[in-house]
Formats: structure tokens, C-alpha cells, sequence
């Protein structure tokens, strides 16, 4: 194994909030510190569950960051970011010769992290012969690459991540349950931004300090009517769009970008008056109405291909990759079941892939 290789697959743990922003004050937040601080020394997988953008990586590179394998590496898997036909040879790696190809061995990510962390995110997605390899090496600390003739044993310390209901996986037959009690020995829920509403001016004073610097922009602390109304609003996209969104406040710098960016959720943007006395700014409508139209397009593909991102992805003709981004960017949402928040989406339960 080159030392190259090791390093492209070993990250660095990056920038981390400090731990007051992280946690805040409310209960539900407490109570994930009170077990992340209990586990930390303790080699036990953990399963983080949460909507998107409700912290899921933060806390997972916190996991690390505090356990007695933080000197050790530190490997990421984006599950979904990885087609199914070269997952395997990702995580588990290749003997010389495996398949047509295969001109060199090729460690997997899971040796990759011997003595450290391997987080495998959004962990639903892994298909389920790839689940009974998973489940081996949580069983015995063992793998197989692939081709290989031996088994190899490794010690790492697995956390997993998820904005699914694993339950409901295992009910609908995709996600086997014996490894979901593997996974899930300890668990934490990270709750939505809507229930954490207190902590929404502490998040957004420190994403404005965080981006003036990064940008070397001056924008001003908020108004308290628009305080009020951020507390207010339902955040689909949790604390990743109230990031994005005072992100985009601190480079284009007024507060209208904010309340024009809650509005169109409210209203329907292509029925709406359109308002022709007084200043138009056509570029804010058109940038506006783009974004709203692409949100709608997705969100019936989405409905459309029950929820299936891959299908989904084929459908609109875009990279798989592409759609995730877009998905965040809109603040939809990426669970199955979701509740009625827009005029035009049912009101139901929406089936599963
Ligand atoms: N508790 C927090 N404090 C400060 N920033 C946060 C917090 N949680 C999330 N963020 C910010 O929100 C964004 C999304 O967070 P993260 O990637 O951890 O979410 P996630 O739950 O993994 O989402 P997804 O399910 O879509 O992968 C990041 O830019 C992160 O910096
Ligand atoms: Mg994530």
C-alpha cells in the first residue's frame, strides 16, 4: 500500500463550530452532548439519525475528534456519491487480478481506517450484499477484499449516518435488521432547526461573523422583525439553509434577500400578483422565480419516482450528485414521509424507492 493512496483517503477532519453553537441550549441537543460525552471513549459503533442538515456530519467528526482514536485516520464515505458497482471495491478493496482491471491491489477504505474512524454516511444506500460484508466486519472486525483468498481483521470504530427510518427500510425489505441492531448501539437524534427555534440567533450571529470574515464582507446584524420571523419559519433545510441563506445576505447584503427568499415558499409564485407600481428589481424576480420553478420541477420528479433520488436523477437529466445539491439547496426534503408544507404537494405520506 503506497503512502499516496493511503493519504487520498484519509481526510482531514476540517473546520468544526465551537460546541456552544453546536449543541445551543435547547433539551434535545443537551441530551445528544450528554451521550456523545458518555461514548466517546467507548469503541462502539454509533448510528446518527436526523433530517438533512441537521448537523449529522459536524457530530460525526465529533465523535472522532474526542474518542482515543482521534490520532488516528479519519475516513468518510458518502455512500450514495459512490455508484453500487464500485462501492465494494471502495470500501473493501481489490487483490491483483480480482477482475478485468484489477492491475494492482488496492486497499479498501475500511483498512484505510485501521485505528480510526470510518463513517459511512448516509448508510441506507448500501445495497444488501454490501450490508452482510458490513455486518461481518462489525461482527468479528474481519473483512474480505475482493479476489482475496483470506480474510483480514481490522479495529475501527464505525459510525453511520442516516435522514432515513431505518425502521421502515427494514420493513420494506432493503435494509437487513440484524445489521441495523449492529449499527445502532448507541443512538443519537439530532433534532430539526424547528425545534431548536432558541438557538436560532446565536446560530445566525455566528454564521454572520463566520462569513463576513470568509468573504470580507460587513453586513450588519439582522432586524428583530426579521429575527422573529426566522423563529417562525418551518426550515425544511434545517441549520444548512439557515446557513445558506444568511451566506447569501453577507455577500448580497441586504435584508430583502432573506425575506424574498422565505416568501416564495408561502406564496405561489407564478399565480401571485406581480407587484408593477413602484421599483421592480426583474433580476431578484427572475433569479427568484428560477429557483421557485426548480424546486416545483424536482419536487413532483421526486413524488413522481417515489422518492427514488437515482430515478429521479435520470429522470431530470442530471447528475445524481447534482440533484443531492439542488435537494439541499431547496430545502427539500429528503425522507419519504414528509407533511403537507407546500400548496401543491399532497397532503400524504410519500412512498418509499
Ligand atoms: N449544530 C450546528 N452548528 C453549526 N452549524 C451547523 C450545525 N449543524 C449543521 N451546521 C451547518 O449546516 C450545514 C449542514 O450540516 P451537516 O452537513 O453536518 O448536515 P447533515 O445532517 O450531515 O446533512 P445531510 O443529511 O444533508 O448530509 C453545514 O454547513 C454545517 O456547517
Ligand atoms: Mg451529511
Amino acid at each position: 500500500m503506497t503512502t499516496s493512496s493511503v493519504n487520498s483517503l484519509v481526510q482531514p477532519l476540517g473546520e468544526m463550530p465551537p460546541d456552544a453553537i453546536v449543541f445551543g441550549r435547547t433539551e434535545g441537543m443537551r441530551a445528544v452532548r450528554d451521550r456523545l460525552t458518555k461514548l466517546a471513549s467507548a469503541n462502539v459503533p454509533v448510528l446518527i439519525q436526523g433530517e438533512s442538515g441537521t448537523g449529522k456530519d459536524i457530530i460525526a467528526r465529533m465523535i472522532h475528534a474526542t474518542s482515543p482514536w482521534r490520532t488516528g485516520p479519519w475516513v468518510k464515505v458518502n455512500c450514495p456519491a459512490i455508484p453500487g458497482t464500485l462501492l465494494e471495491s471502495e470500501l473493501f478493496g481489490y487483490e491483483k487480478g480480482a477482475f478485468t482491471g484489477a492491475y494492482g491491489m488496492k486497499p479498501g477504505r475500511v483498512e484505510m481506517a485501521h485505528r480510526g474512524t470510518l463513517f459511512l454516511d448516509e448508510i441506507s444506500e448500501l445495497d444488501m450484499s454490501l450490508q452482510s460484508k458490513l455486518l461481518q466486519l462489525l461482527q468479528d472486525g474481519q473483512f474480505c477484499r475482493i479476489g482475496a483468498q483470506e480474510d483480514k481483521k481490522v479495529e475501527v470504530r464505525v459510525v453511520c449516518a442516516t435522514n432515513r427510518k431505518l425502521e421502515q427500510e427494514i420493513e420494506n425489505g432493503t435494509f437487513r435488521s440484524d445489521l441495523f441492531y449492529r449499527i445502532n448501539v448507541v443512538n443519537l437524534h439530532l433534532p430539526p432547526l424547528r425545534e431548536r427555534a432558541s438557538d436560532i440567533p446565536e446560530l445566525v450571529a455566528y454564521f454572520l461573523e463566520y462569513h463576513n470574515r470568509k468573504y470580507n464582507c460587513r453586513a450588519r446584524a439582522l432586524s428583530s422583525e426579521l429575527m422573529s420571523e426566522l423563529r417562525k419559519y418551518h426550515w425544511p433545510g434545517n441549520i444548512r439553509e439557515l446557513e445558506n441563506l444568511v451566506k447569501r445576505y453577507v455577500i448580497l447584503g441586504n435584508e430583502e434577500v432573506i425575506s424574498s427568499d422565505l416568501a416564495p415558499r408561502a406564496t405561489d409564485f407564478f399565480n401571485a400578483e406581480i407587484p408593477v407600481d413602484g421599483q421592480i428589481s426583474l433580476k431578484k424576480l427572475t433569479r427568484q422565480a428560477v429557483r421557485e420553478l426548480e424546486r416545483k420541477v424536482i419536487l413532483k420528479v421526486l413524488q413522481n419516482c417515489h422518492w427514488n433520488r437515482k430515478q429521479t436523477a435520470r429522470a431530470l437529466s442530471i447528475s445524481y450528485r447534482a440533484l443531492l445539491y439542488k435537494i439541499r439547496e431547496a430545502g427539500l426534503p429528503s425522507n419519504r414521509v414528509v407533511k403537507r408544507r407546500d400548496a401543491d404537494s399532497p397532503k400524504q405520506d410519500i412512498a418509499a424507492d
